[in-house]
Protein backbone atom coordinates (compact mmCIF):
# COMPACT_ATOMS: atom_id res chain seq x y z
CA UNK A 1 0.00 0.00 0.00
CA UNK A 2 1.05 3.30 -0.85
CA UNK A 3 2.39 5.17 2.23
CA UNK A 4 0.94 8.83 2.58
CA UNK A 5 4.48 9.45 3.80
CA UNK A 6 5.65 9.83 -0.25
CA UNK A 7 2.56 12.03 -0.39
CA UNK A 8 3.64 14.88 2.17
CA UNK A 9 7.19 14.35 0.41
CA UNK A 10 6.50 14.66 -3.03
CA UNK A 11 4.22 17.51 -2.77
CA UNK A 12 6.22 19.71 -0.39
CA UNK A 13 6.20 22.78 -1.32
CA UNK A 14 10.53 22.10 -1.79
CA UNK A 15 9.90 19.10 -3.33
CA UNK A 16 7.73 20.93 -5.91
CA UNK A 17 10.27 22.94 -6.84
CA UNK A 18 12.89 20.74 -7.31
CA UNK A 19 10.37 18.75 -9.31
CA UNK A 20 9.76 22.03 -11.83
CA UNK A 21 13.69 22.77 -11.69
CA UNK A 22 14.15 18.72 -12.90
CA UNK A 23 11.65 19.18 -15.54
CA UNK A 24 12.88 22.41 -16.95
CA UNK A 25 16.15 21.06 -17.43
CA UNK A 26 14.63 18.23 -19.05
CA UNK A 27 12.38 20.47 -21.13
CA UNK A 28 15.48 22.57 -22.50
CA UNK A 29 17.60 19.54 -23.11
CA UNK A 30 15.53 16.46 -24.57
CA UNK A 31 13.20 16.73 -27.59
CA UNK A 32 9.96 15.90 -26.44
CA UNK A 33 8.89 15.51 -30.18
CA UNK A 34 10.94 12.26 -30.23
CA UNK A 35 9.42 11.02 -26.73
CA UNK A 36 6.91 7.78 -27.38
CA UNK A 37 4.64 9.91 -25.50
CA UNK A 38 4.14 12.81 -27.68
CA UNK A 39 4.31 10.84 -30.88
CA UNK A 40 1.30 9.10 -29.42
CA UNK A 41 -0.27 12.21 -29.01
CA UNK A 42 -0.17 12.65 -32.52
CA UNK A 43 -0.94 9.67 -34.28
CA UNK A 44 -4.32 10.03 -32.39
CA UNK A 45 -5.20 13.63 -33.28
CA UNK A 46 -9.00 14.46 -35.24
CA UNK A 47 -9.28 17.50 -37.30
CA UNK A 48 -9.69 20.05 -34.87
CA UNK A 49 -6.00 18.64 -33.02
CA UNK A 50 -7.06 19.67 -29.35
CA UNK A 51 -5.31 18.18 -26.48
CA UNK A 52 -6.02 18.63 -22.54
CA UNK A 53 -2.74 18.49 -21.34
CA UNK A 54 -3.50 17.39 -17.99
CA UNK A 55 -0.80 17.78 -14.84
CA UNK A 56 1.19 19.61 -17.90
CA UNK A 57 3.95 21.08 -14.99
CA UNK A 58 6.65 22.71 -16.58
CA UNK A 59 4.96 22.32 -20.14
CA UNK A 60 7.65 20.06 -21.57
CA UNK A 61 4.48 18.45 -23.94
CA UNK A 62 2.28 21.88 -24.06
CA UNK A 63 5.09 23.60 -25.85
CA UNK A 64 6.21 21.15 -28.63
CA UNK A 65 2.08 20.01 -29.09
CA UNK A 66 1.25 23.69 -29.07
CA UNK A 67 4.27 24.24 -31.43
CA UNK A 68 3.14 21.33 -34.00
CA UNK A 69 -0.58 23.01 -34.19
CA UNK A 70 -2.46 21.75 -31.76
CA UNK A 71 -4.27 23.48 -29.66
CA UNK A 72 -3.44 22.65 -25.93
CA UNK A 73 -5.38 23.30 -22.83
CA UNK A 74 -2.85 22.90 -19.96
CA UNK A 75 -3.85 22.10 -16.66
CA UNK A 76 -1.58 22.35 -13.77
CA UNK A 77 -2.83 23.11 -10.16
CA UNK A 78 1.15 23.76 -8.46
CA UNK A 79 2.10 27.48 -7.85
CA UNK A 80 5.74 26.36 -8.00
CA UNK A 81 4.94 25.27 -12.18
CA UNK A 82 2.88 28.33 -13.16
CA UNK A 83 6.04 31.16 -13.61
CA UNK A 84 8.45 27.78 -15.64
CA UNK A 85 5.29 26.70 -17.39
CA UNK A 86 4.80 30.75 -18.88
CA UNK A 87 8.31 30.44 -19.43
CA UNK A 88 8.80 27.11 -21.87
CA UNK A 89 5.46 28.62 -23.73
CA UNK A 90 7.30 31.92 -24.16
CA UNK A 91 10.42 30.42 -25.33
CA UNK A 92 8.04 28.21 -27.86
CA UNK A 93 6.47 31.58 -28.79
CA UNK A 94 3.18 29.41 -28.35
CA UNK A 95 2.10 31.76 -24.92
CA UNK A 96 -0.96 33.00 -26.69
CA UNK A 97 -2.37 29.85 -28.44
CA UNK A 98 -2.30 27.88 -25.07
CA UNK A 99 -4.79 27.82 -22.12
CA UNK A 100 -3.40 27.69 -19.24
CA UNK A 101 -6.20 26.82 -16.32
CA UNK A 102 -4.54 26.47 -12.58
CA UNK A 103 -6.93 23.34 -11.11
CA UNK A 104 -6.26 19.36 -10.17
CA UNK A 105 -7.91 16.92 -12.18
CA UNK A 106 -10.43 16.11 -12.15
CA UNK A 107 -11.55 19.44 -12.24
CA UNK A 108 -14.49 21.46 -11.79
CA UNK A 109 -14.82 22.85 -15.04
CA UNK A 110 -15.94 20.27 -18.00
CA UNK A 111 -13.26 20.24 -20.99
CA UNK A 112 -13.41 18.64 -24.40
CA UNK A 113 -10.26 17.63 -26.41
CA UNK A 114 -9.69 14.78 -29.11
CA UNK A 115 -7.02 13.64 -27.00
CA UNK A 116 -6.11 13.81 -23.19
CA UNK A 117 -2.91 13.45 -21.87
CA UNK A 118 -1.49 12.89 -18.41
CA UNK A 119 2.12 12.14 -18.36
CA UNK A 120 3.63 11.21 -14.89
CA UNK A 121 0.27 12.49 -13.14
CA UNK A 122 -1.84 9.72 -11.83
CA UNK A 123 0.48 8.71 -9.32
CA UNK A 124 -1.01 11.68 -7.24
CA UNK A 125 -4.17 11.13 -7.90
CA UNK A 126 -6.27 10.31 -4.57
CA UNK A 127 -8.23 7.59 -6.90
CA UNK A 128 -6.80 6.94 -9.96
CA UNK A 129 -9.53 5.35 -11.84
CA UNK A 130 -11.97 8.32 -11.01
CA UNK A 131 -8.96 10.21 -12.70
CA UNK A 132 -8.86 8.00 -15.63
CA UNK A 133 -12.77 8.12 -15.64
CA UNK A 134 -12.94 11.89 -15.88
CA UNK A 135 -9.91 11.91 -18.57
CA UNK A 136 -12.62 9.68 -20.88
CA UNK A 137 -15.21 11.49 -20.72
CA UNK A 138 -13.44 14.78 -21.56
CA UNK A 139 -11.74 13.27 -24.85
CA UNK A 140 -13.49 11.67 -28.16
CA UNK A 141 -10.33 9.96 -29.68
CA UNK A 142 -8.28 8.92 -26.84
CA UNK A 143 -6.67 9.30 -23.75
CA UNK A 144 -3.07 8.75 -23.03
CA UNK A 145 -1.00 8.25 -19.63
CA UNK A 146 2.77 7.99 -19.14
CA UNK A 147 3.39 6.13 -15.56
CA UNK A 148 6.87 5.20 -14.36
CA UNK A 149 7.32 1.52 -14.78
CA UNK A 150 10.79 1.72 -12.44
CA UNK A 151 10.23 3.84 -9.30
CA UNK A 152 11.74 7.43 -9.09
CA UNK A 153 12.22 7.51 -5.50
CA UNK A 154 13.90 4.10 -4.67
CA UNK A 155 17.26 4.85 -2.94
CA UNK A 156 15.06 6.56 -0.70
CA UNK A 157 13.73 2.74 0.23
CA UNK A 158 17.43 2.25 2.06
CA UNK A 159 17.53 5.88 3.54
CA UNK A 160 14.39 6.31 4.85
CA UNK A 161 14.04 4.07 7.72
CA UNK A 162 17.74 5.23 9.21
CA UNK A 163 16.07 8.71 9.61
CA UNK A 164 12.48 7.35 10.19
CA UNK A 165 12.50 4.33 12.20
CA UNK A 166 9.20 2.50 12.03
CA UNK A 167 7.86 4.24 9.58
CA UNK A 168 7.01 2.70 5.80
CA UNK A 169 9.28 4.13 3.76
CA UNK A 170 7.46 6.21 0.81
CA UNK A 171 6.64 4.38 -2.22
CA UNK A 172 5.44 6.12 -5.20
CA UNK A 173 2.50 3.91 -7.31
CA UNK A 174 4.10 2.63 -10.37
CA UNK A 175 2.66 0.95 -14.09
CA UNK A 176 2.40 -2.42 -11.61
CA UNK A 177 0.20 -0.48 -9.53
CA UNK A 178 -1.90 1.34 -11.58
CA UNK A 179 -2.65 -0.74 -14.53
CA UNK A 180 -3.90 -3.84 -12.91
CA UNK A 181 -6.33 -0.89 -11.03
CA UNK A 182 -7.59 0.07 -14.95
CA UNK A 183 -8.06 -3.16 -16.03
CA UNK A 184 -10.76 -4.19 -13.44
CA UNK A 185 -12.44 -1.40 -14.55
CA UNK A 186 -12.57 -2.63 -17.51
CA UNK A 187 -10.09 -0.35 -19.25
CA UNK A 188 -7.80 -2.60 -21.62
CA UNK A 189 -5.36 -0.07 -22.97
CA UNK A 190 -2.58 -0.45 -25.34
CA UNK A 191 1.00 -0.46 -23.23
CA UNK A 192 4.40 0.51 -25.05
CA UNK A 193 7.31 0.49 -22.36
CA UNK A 194 9.98 2.58 -23.48
CA UNK A 195 13.42 3.45 -21.68
CA UNK A 196 14.83 6.56 -21.34
CA UNK A 197 18.29 7.40 -19.96
CA UNK A 198 18.21 9.87 -17.55
CA UNK A 199 22.05 12.13 -16.70
CA UNK A 200 23.86 11.38 -13.74
CA UNK A 201 21.13 11.28 -10.75
CA UNK A 202 23.08 14.44 -9.69
CA UNK A 203 25.64 15.99 -11.45
CA UNK A 204 27.28 17.21 -8.33
CA UNK A 205 27.48 14.70 -5.66
CA UNK A 206 26.94 17.73 -3.06
CA UNK A 207 23.65 18.90 -4.62
CA UNK A 208 21.91 15.22 -3.57
CA UNK A 209 22.46 16.59 0.05
CA UNK A 210 20.18 19.35 -0.49
CA UNK A 211 17.69 17.09 -2.41
CA UNK A 212 17.93 13.88 -0.16
CA UNK A 213 17.41 16.17 2.26
CA UNK A 214 14.05 17.66 1.13
CA UNK A 215 12.97 14.19 0.23
CA UNK A 216 13.83 13.09 3.43
CA UNK A 217 11.53 15.18 5.13
CA UNK A 218 14.91 16.31 7.50
CA UNK A 219 16.21 19.67 6.15
CA UNK A 220 15.57 21.36 9.15
CA UNK A 221 17.33 18.89 11.44
CA UNK A 222 20.78 20.14 11.46
CA UNK A 223 21.92 16.80 12.99
CA UNK A 224 20.18 14.53 10.47
CA UNK A 225 21.84 16.30 7.38
CA UNK A 226 25.45 16.25 8.79
CA UNK A 227 24.66 12.18 9.13
CA UNK A 228 22.69 11.89 5.55
CA UNK A 229 26.18 13.64 4.43
CA UNK A 230 28.38 11.33 6.08
CA UNK A 231 26.24 8.33 4.66
CA UNK A 232 26.04 9.82 1.11
CA UNK A 233 30.03 10.26 1.08
CA UNK A 234 30.46 6.59 1.28
CA UNK A 235 27.99 6.47 -1.55
CA UNK A 236 29.31 8.88 -3.81
CA UNK A 237 29.60 6.72 -6.97
CA UNK A 238 26.56 5.78 -7.24
CA UNK A 239 24.74 8.91 -6.98
CA UNK A 240 26.23 10.19 -10.15
CA UNK A 241 25.99 7.06 -12.05
CA UNK A 242 23.75 7.21 -15.19
CA UNK A 243 20.00 5.66 -14.58
CA UNK A 244 18.08 3.97 -17.12
CA UNK A 245 14.42 4.19 -16.20
CA UNK A 246 11.87 2.50 -18.31
CA UNK A 247 8.40 4.27 -18.37
CA UNK A 248 4.81 3.04 -20.06
CA UNK A 249 2.43 4.88 -22.41
CA UNK A 250 -1.08 3.57 -21.55
CA UNK A 251 -3.20 4.25 -24.54
CA UNK A 252 -6.86 3.56 -25.00
CA UNK A 253 -9.75 4.69 -26.92
CA UNK A 254 -12.16 6.44 -24.60
CA UNK A 255 -15.79 4.73 -24.00
C1 LIG B 1 6.06 14.72 -12.73
S1 LIG B 1 5.19 16.17 -13.15
C2 LIG B 1 4.87 15.86 -14.85
C3 LIG B 1 4.66 17.12 -15.64
C4 LIG B 1 4.44 16.93 -17.14
N1 LIG B 1 3.24 16.18 -17.41
C5 LIG B 1 5.65 16.28 -17.77
O1 LIG B 1 5.59 15.08 -18.06
O2 LIG B 1 6.62 16.97 -17.93
C6 LIG B 1 3.63 15.94 -12.38
C7 LIG B 1 2.74 17.16 -12.43
O3 LIG B 1 1.41 16.79 -12.07
C8 LIG B 1 0.85 17.80 -11.27
N2 LIG B 1 -0.25 17.22 -10.49
C9 LIG B 1 -0.18 16.55 -9.31
N3 LIG B 1 -1.41 16.16 -8.94
C10 LIG B 1 -2.26 16.57 -9.90
C11 LIG B 1 -3.67 16.48 -10.08
N4 LIG B 1 -4.47 15.86 -9.21
N5 LIG B 1 -4.22 17.04 -11.18
C12 LIG B 1 -3.43 17.65 -12.10
N6 LIG B 1 -2.10 17.76 -11.97
C13 LIG B 1 -1.52 17.24 -10.89
C14 LIG B 1 2.01 18.31 -10.45
O4 LIG B 1 1.74 19.61 -9.97
C15 LIG B 1 3.14 18.26 -11.47
O5 LIG B 1 3.26 19.46 -12.17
Amino acid sequence: MESDSWKSVAQSSDAMKMMAEGLRRSSETNDATESPIFKEVIRHLGESRTVLDIGAGVGRFTGPLASAGCDVTAIEPADEMQSPLVDTLTRYNVRDKVRVVQSPWPAQESFQAEVSLAAFVIQFADDPVEFARTMENAATRRCILAVHVDPMMAFLQDLWPLFHPGQAAPKMRVFADIYPQLLAVGIVADVRVFSEQHGPRFADPKAAVDMLAVRLGIRDDAAAVARLRDILQTRSQDMVQTDPRRAAVISWQPR
